[in-house]
């Protein structure tokens, strides 16, 4: 599996159970994060593409309408397939 971001060349590997968040960093790539437990909301990115799983977080950290329009937090997020990602700044 791997998670292509837009706006950068090179898709990032994802080890099993690893979320976005802990992948991108792991490559080396610069992406906001800070609490990384899903209650900051710092790590939101829109995705484009792919299927995840999600793990629980707080509705402070990403809201209802937000998640509906395909915002997710990287932090709480599971690949379970090739995903496409952009970043929100
Ligand atoms: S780093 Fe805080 S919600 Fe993801």
């Amino acid at each position: 599996m791997q998670i292509v971001l837009v706006g950068h060349v090179d898709p990032v590997p994802v080890q099993p159970s690893d979320t976005l968040l802990a992948s991108l960093l792991r490559a080396g790539l610069a992406f906001p994060f800070s609490c990384q437990n899903g209650n900051c909301g710092h790590c939101k990115c829109e995705l484009i593409s792919g299927e995840v799983h999600e793990l629980e977080y707080s509705e402070h950290a990403l809201s209802t309408a937000e998640r509906s329009r395909g915002i997710v937090l990287a932090c709480r997020v599971q690949p379970r397939s090739a995903v496409v990602i952009r970043r929100i700044d």
